[in-house]
């Protein structure tokens, strides 16, 4: 397929699995909210750069939001897929799933959005190939991430016109 016409949301999704240890946890034995942080923005890093086959640089994190607590010896998963891409910028969707090893039940813990930047050798930023959504779900996020690029937008230029009026 061309990359004119897109690439598959499919052809980048990942799915990482790790498992919580000692030094991933706080004082109360549950995940730092770094670390959860830390594995979206690797996992979305690796989105990026698969769809762009560029190098890409976390623009902003946005939208994180830390659903339940995540236990030391739990297993964590990370779900990570491009909701939308602009000119040179792409959103990037990561859902984060806690797994009680003995029973496999899995609970939602967490989600954020990123924004990534693909960009060349002198850090300038470069065109993104867009994406083929392909299922209902996809075309749902495609839709929201839409309406989130608009809010993100609206808000720094309010933010710019208040500066130039003060
Ligand atoms: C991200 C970066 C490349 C943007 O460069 P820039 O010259 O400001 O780019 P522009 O203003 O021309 O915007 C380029 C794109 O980035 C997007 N962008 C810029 N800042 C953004 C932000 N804070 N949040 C979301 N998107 C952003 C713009 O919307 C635009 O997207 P589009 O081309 O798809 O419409 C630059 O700010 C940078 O290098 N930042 C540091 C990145 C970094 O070190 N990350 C951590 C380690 S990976």
């Amino acid at each position: 397929m061309s990359n004119e016409a897109g690439k598959p949301v499919s052809g980048s999704s990942i799915e990482v699995t790790h498992l919580v240890l000692p030094p991933d946890t706080n004082a109360l034995g549950t995940i730092f909210g770094g670390r959860i942080m830390e594995w979206a923005d690797l996992a979305a890093s690796i989105v990026a750069m698969r769809h762009t086959r560029q190098a890409c640089v976390t623009a902003s994190m946005d939208a994180l939001h830390f659903i339940a607590p995540i236990h030391l010896g739990d297993i964590v998963v990370l779900k990570a897929a491009i909701n939308y891409t602009h000119t040179t910028s792409l959103e990037i969707g990561v859902r984060v799933e806690s797994e009680n090893p003995k029973t496999g039940i899995r609970s939602h813990a967490a989600s954020a959005y990123l924004t990534f930047v693909a960009i060349d050798a002198q850090g300038k930023p470069i065109p993104v190939p867009a994406i083929i959504a392909e299922s209902e779900a996809e075309k749902r996020r495609l839709l929201e991430a839409q309406m989130r690029r608009q809010d993100r937008l609206t808000h720094r230029q309010g933010i710019q016109a208040a500066r130039q009026q003060s």
